[in-house]
């Protein structure tokens, strides 16, 4: 929800980039990105490019973090200098990076089985290269997938995105440009297994009904999330079973 003029968000009953209120925009994403990390992968989300990085478990540093019956986790999200055109430079702790890093923690908390693992830490770290809306929503999915390729064991694999409000229409996916002239923004973890929500975060306003819709069209659009984080999550073993068929 930015100043200045508000562009027209919809022509002739499309986006700007050509989707309708439900699309998504094109995902793809690159498993085991980081050779040196113990899980990882590269996320295209439309123009987002972002890379996830999981290490440990290991012994948590320093000592008093440590929590005798689980493993903690530790996230920091950050954007490079260069990720973008307009705001480029705010990179390092600032604020908003440090409410990302600890709502995307606390995703990963409900998903990974922290009890098999008392007194050591994981470490999460997302990278944003290129940012153009819903980076939280992209970084979350890809550092599923990481985490997952790293082999420690998680009851779930969630996935985001962001539902959000044109006038009275509501969109899935919000890019960089309808996320500063929405009249909402709502991005949503879930753990699809459960179907629990695990983030929701809320930027502006929308009716009980509105809610319940975004929910809707969040879940429809997971299913194909979900299978894109799981064909990656594959690929690496298949390559490996191919092998060993020659
Ligand atoms: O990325 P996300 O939508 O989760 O977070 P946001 O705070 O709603 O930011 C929306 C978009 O604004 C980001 O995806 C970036 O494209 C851009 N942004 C930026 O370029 N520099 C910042 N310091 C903050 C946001």
């Amino acid at each position: 929800m930015g100043g200045g003029e508000k562009p027209e968000l919809f022509k002739d009953g499309k986006r700007l980039d050509g989707r309708g209120p439900e699309d998504l925009r094109e995902i793809k994403i690159i498993p085991d990105y980081i050779k040196n990390a113990d899980g990882s992968a590269y996320i295209e989300w439309g123009n987002n490019k972002i890379i996830a990085a999981v290490y440990g478990p290991q012994e948590a540093l320093p000592k008093h973090v440590q929590d005798p019956q689980r493993a903690i986790i530790k996230c920091r999200y950050q954007m490079a200098p260069f990720s973008s055109l307009e705001e480029h430079g705010r990179t390092g702790p600032n604020r908003r990076a440090t409410e990302i890093s600890k709502v995307t923690k606390e995703v990963f908390e409900n998903a990974v089985l922290l009890d098999y693992f008392p007194g050591s830490e994981i470490n999460l770290y997302i990278e944003v290269l290129q940012g153009d809306g819903g980076t939280r929503a992209a970084g979350i999915t890809v550092a599923s997938v990481a985490m997952a390729l790293s082999g420690i064991p998680m009851r779930d694999l969630p996935y985001s995105v962001s539902v959000g409000k044109v006038g009275d229409k509501l969109i899935l996916d919000l890019n960089k440009i309808e996320d500063n002239y929405s009249d909402a923004d709502m991005p949503i973890a879930m753990s699809p297994k459960s179907n629990d929500i695990v983030l929701l975060q809320m930027d502006g306003n929308l009716t009980k009904e509105e809610i319940k819709q975004g929910l809707i069209m969040v879940q429809k659009a997971g299913e194909t999330i979900s299978r894109i984080q799981r064909e990656a999550i594959k690929a690496p073993y298949e390559r490996i079973a191919e092998r060993y068929k020659k």
